[in-house]
């Protein structure tokens, strides 16, 4: 990246007080670059860059909340002195969440708030920090999607649709920049051992009360054993250093790497095929949802 050596990369990660760009931050900051942990939890961002300098890395905390312009204006303006007006070399936008519900019933004001963290967010926080690398004609942009940005789950419609748009968005700005000397990289994590999934479910008790509140139960007990086998954050914070460290990132880095092989299956079934086995796994069976006898649709009636 132009004159300067890889051990003296500058790296942003937004959403590094927990999981994935927590344990990225420390990882790329083992690996000798200047990392940038950001994110909004002040006390978190605290515990991390006291974490760092007992390991004397080079890590700098600056507090960022990705759906604030202002939070964005006074980040750059600290990553400004912190760099000496380099700006970065590589900005991770990894900052995310998922709340779990059906997607008819999902309030509008919460799908908004998912669209502007997962996608707004990500826009704004890339806008706010491209003018430099544009400038130096050199830098790189990993945005964390999922495996959820490639085929959708049951309940989970409103946020896989928001990296559906991460997805898409980036596959623009990878043509776009290209010219630039900008990379774009997607991460596209499956099921990886954080917050993710308790803050997934901490809002499902709403629906209790809806035609899929027997259902939903069954969901949070199959998501709370499907945790026990979640890959460690770690995988995801290799594959982002990789998309770091290579000459030429790839378009796409699918991880833990066996995920491959569930969007081979994916490509390879048939459309109801695959409808079945989500349903079957979302507990949406007519039986799941306790619609018996006259209630079940006449279209579904052998
Ligand atoms: N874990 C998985 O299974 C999985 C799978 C696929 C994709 N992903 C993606 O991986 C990324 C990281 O998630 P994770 O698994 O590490 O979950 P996590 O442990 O919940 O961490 C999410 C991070 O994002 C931060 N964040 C949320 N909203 C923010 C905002 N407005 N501004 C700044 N930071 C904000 C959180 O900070 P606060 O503590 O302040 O909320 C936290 O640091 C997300 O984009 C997620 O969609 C995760």
């Amino acid at each position: 990246m132009s004159s300067k050596t890889s051990t003296q990369q500058i790296v942003l990660i937004t959403g590094a007080t927990a999981g994935i760009g927590r344990t990225t931050a420390l990882y790329l900051a083992k690996q000798g670059r200047h990392v940038i942990a950001t994110g909004r939890n002040t006390a978190a961002l605290a515990t991390l860059r006291a974490e760092a300098e007992a390991s004397s890395l080079k890590l700098d905390t600056v507090e960022l909340d990705v759906t604030s312009a202002d939070s964005i204006a006074r980040a750059v303006a600290s990553v400004d002195q912190l760099t000496n007006h380099h700006g970065v070399d590589v900005l991770v936008n990894n900052a995310g969440y998922g709340a779990l519900g059906p997607s008819a019933e999902i309030t509008d004001a919460e799908m908004r708030r998912q669209y502007d963290t997962n996608v707004f967010g990500l826009m704004s926080v890339t806008r706010a920090f491209l003018p430099a690398m544009r400038a130096r004609r050199a830098g790189r942009i990993i945005n964390v999607s999922s495996l959820g940005g490639r085929f959708t789950l049951p309940y989970f419609g409103v946020y896989n649709s928001t990296k559906y748009a991460v997805e898409s968005l980036s596959d623009a700005l990878r043509y776009e920049l290209h010219a630039f000397g900008i990379f774009v990289t997607l991460i596209e994590p499956g099921a990886i051992r954080t917050n993710f999934e308790s803050t997934a479910l901490s809002g499902v008790g709403a629906f209790d009360q809806s035609a899929y509140g027997e259902s939903l139960k069954k969901v949070d007990a199959l998501s709370k054993r499907m945790d026990r086998v979640a890959a460690e954050p770690i995988v995801i914070a290799r594959a982002i250093e990789r998309a770091v460290r290579v000459r030429r990132p790839a378009a796409r880095y699918v991880a833990p790497r066996m995920n491959h092989m569930v969007l081979m299956l994916k490509s390879v079934m048939p459309t109801c095929a695959f409808d079945w086995s989500m349903r079957k796994m979302g507990y949406l069976t007519p039986k799941d949802l306790g619609l018996t006898g006259k209630s079940v649709p006449s279209a579904l009636k052998a």
